[in-house]
């Protein structure tokens, strides 16, 4: 589809005086960039009055960039309709859960199952895909801009009756399934379900679900209109839209990536809202694992933070070296594109605090200089690796109808999917092991561990997917609260953990919500390992083993002497059950089981160092990535050559602060016939 390395830059030509566009279009090519994303909130320039179309500024900007040898990715600027649109219908805006209609002023404001919006989105992106078919320098084409936000309006719950009608076809089915006996919610029409509003107090549970799985079905409905358009009359170019990493949870990124070319997405590593955590690799790497699983291929970064972010705020800039640190991490876990947000910071409008490349002023300062010496590496190196994947040992399996299921109860106030997951993935990601992030429907057969945090809706599906991987010989690591819910979001008539209950080898006698800051103590009795007392927070599954042994036991409580934590062994795999939560004991379990199952990197790295394996049958790339504000030097475990500067290495590097190191191999012809034996890294060529 693109068969080279994407380095760019996300412009609006429209915000600045064409008089300047050339200077801009020169910078980018001194910087290295091939690609600019244009005009995907452009709208009102592109159409100013309903119908009436105007391309030439769009066309001279492409001619200026296309001239400095810049290939174009035309964003549909759908996320920002003009005000002339929503003077026109103001029912057209988007109503939120307490009822209210949004009004004019920011952007995203629209109903995506509005019929009128949807006829305003097919003349503007059916004028534009008529206008750059055939366009030399348009290569690609970005769908609207981040998807997301449910839609409460009347227009929502027409379209979400007609969904509902064709999911159940009979009332009768969509009433049992949901138990709407209980209160007499009992629906004698399809028009009497109303989309969930806020109301006296808590929805249906089933209802909830469906609610959320349709308000995800309009954005991929809405997305898919807008596709069919772009492929009937731009066949040669490929199909994206920028979604927002592992931490948007309103819709299920794998139907939206389903029918894309190309997953992109909008990597900021620095944001006020994450500024009191600190800057987590972890959190960065869990977003790049999980836009790459969503196709199982290469992904790029549409939009990576290049300066300081902010409305109202202005969060710190990127300190030396970091804007690299950050491209580079996003390659090693798989990029084969990076385009910085944005060229020059605006002047206008709500973002002028978000610092592009360029300061206000159109100054190309330090933030630009740095880009460009990165663009002079990625020369190289772009092209090499771009057939290389990351190479992963351990899948993460997330489920959006489990996120979903949370939204709706929480099941404890302490108790946070995003939060859970991220916790073990980076007990993980601490030591370097390579970590894909799949769906629960994945084909899971080629990982040596499947760890599947707070499966909470389980389908027989997913039940007969997990199964089939740990009889092949997989280990299979579930969480509390997991096979609580059937697909109705019902809770299941069998003991828990339901559909899982013979995989697990045990049953769930009783469970104990932990509220505030109460603890429980879990004795932990792993195999080769020092008994150890651990805390345990949050909820606590009391196990009954039937047939597993027991790993953990509760140490305090009524249920003093139960089982905490299970192994039981399916066909020639083993499943491990962690029936509460814990950082500690999470972490030594995971560890644990890294060390039986052999997946550390030879390599070891000190805190704050992120190592990463890029690969094909025959070479590899190590990304050596120095998170932290001090010069790191690392001992290899033999003589590696350093890819960056070709020269010998003595089997130690230093890195500096917030530094990147790529290291490259040849694999030797045995290894390539053996799937995971271990073969030294880095020996010299
Ligand atoms: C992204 C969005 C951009 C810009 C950027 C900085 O979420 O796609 O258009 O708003 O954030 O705020």
């Amino acid at each position: 589809m693109h068969n080279k390395f994407a380095f760019g830059v996300d412009y609006y030509p429209e915000q600045w005086d064409e008089t300047r566009w050339e200077i801009d279009a020169s910078l980018m090519r001194e910087a290295g960039f091939n690609t600019v994303r244009l005009a995907e909130f452009a709208w009102a320039k592109l159409e100013p009055e309903c119908g009436v179309f105007d391309f030439a500024w769009l066309d001279r900007a492409i001619t200026v960039l296309a001239d400095h040898g810049l290939e174009i990715v035309l964003g549909t600027p759908t996320a920002s309709p003009p005000a002339w649109l929503y003077a026109a219908n103001s029912e057209i805006f988007r109503v939120l859960p307490d009822g209210r209609r949004l009004t004019y002023g920011h952007r995203r404001g629209y109903s995506p199952s509005h019929p009128e919006y949807l006829e305003h989105t097919r003349r503007i992106v059916m004028a534009m895909a008529q206008h750059y078919a055939n366009h030399p320098a348009v290569i690609g084409w970005q769908i609207d801009n981040e998807f997301g936000d449910r839609d409460y309006s009347p227009a929502a719950q027409t379209a979400f009756q007609k969904w509902l009608k064709r999911k159940y076809i009979s009332l009768e089915a969509l009433n049992t399934a949901w138990g709407t006996v209980f209160w007499s919610h009992t629906y004698t029409d399809w028009s009497q379900i109303p989309v969930p509003l806020q109301t006296g107090a808590t929805h249906n549970p089933s209802l909830c679900l469906e609610f959320a799985r349709f308000s995800s079905d309009s954005y991929v409905q809405y997305q898919n209109l807008q596709l069919e358009i772009l492929r009937q009359h731009c066949p040669n170019h490929f199909m994206t839209h920028n979604l927002m990493g592992f931490g948007y949870d309103q819709i299920n990124y794998y139907d939206l990536a389903n029918k894309l070319d190309l997953v992109t997405w909008d990597n900021y590593p620095r944001m006020w809202w994450n500024i009191s955590e600190g800057d987590e690799p972890a959190r960065a790497a869990l977003g790049h694992a999980t836009m790459r699983g969503l196709k199982n291929q290469a992904f790029w970064v549409m939009e990576q933070q290049s300066g300081a972010g902010g409305w109202e705020y202005v969060v710190p800039h990127p300190k030396p070296g970091e804007i690299r640190l950050w491209a580079m991490q996003a390659i090693a876990h798989g990029a084969n594109g990076i385009i910085f947000f944005r060229f020059r910071s605006a002047r206008h409008g709500a973002e002028q605090y978000w610092h592009g490349l360029l300061e206000h002023d159109g100054t190309p300062g330090r933030r630009y200089q740095e880009v460009k010496a990165l663009g002079a590496e990625l020369q190289e190196l772009g092209a090499k690796i771009l057939e290389t994947r990351p190479k992963a040992d351990v899948a993460f399996v997330q489920s959006y109808d489990s996120r979903f299921a949370f939204q709706i109860q929480q099941n404890n106030p302490n108790l946070h999917y995003a939060q859970f997951f991220k916790r073990l993935y980076s007990s993980f990601h601490s030591q370097n092991i390579g970590m894909d992030v799949v769906s629960p429907t994945n084909d899971l057969q080629d990982y040596k561990l499947v760890v599947v945090p707070l499966l909470h809706v389980v389908t027989p599906e997913i039940a007969a997917n997990l199964e089939r991987y740990v009889q092949g010989g997989g280990t299979l690591v579930l969480s509390f609260r997991s096979g609580v819910k059937d697909e109705h979001n019902a809770v299941v008539n069998a003991p828990l953990p339901g559909l899982l209950r013979s995989l697990v080898g045990a049953k769930v006698i009783e469970y104990d919500s932990l509220y505030g800051s109460t603890q429980s103590q879990v004795q932990l009795n792993l195999p080769a390992r020092e008994t150890q007392v651990l805390p345990s927070e949050i909820w606590c599954d009391v196990l009954e083993p039937e047939g597993a042994q027991v790993l953990a036991s509760y140490t305090t409580g009524h249920y003093a002497g139960s089982a905490a934590i299970t192994r039981n062994r399916v066909g020639r795999g083993q499943v491990i059950l962690i029936g509460t939560a814990g950082e500690d004991l999470e972490h030594e379990v995971l560890a644990w089981l890294a060390e039986q199952l052999e997946l550390h990197s030879q390599v070891a790295a000190p805190k704050g160092v992120e190592m990463v394996e890029r690969r094909t049958n025959d070479e590899r790339f190590l990304f050596v990535l120095n998170h932290t504000p001090e010069p790191q030097r690392i001992r290899l475990p033999a003589k590696g050559v350093n890819y960056s500067d070709q020269s010998a290495d003595d089997g130690f590097m230093t890195l500096e602060p917030f530094g990147v190191q790529v290291l490259h191999q040849k694999i030797a012809a045995p290894e390539n016939r053996v799937a995971h034996q271990a073969a030294p890294l880095w020996e010299s060529q």
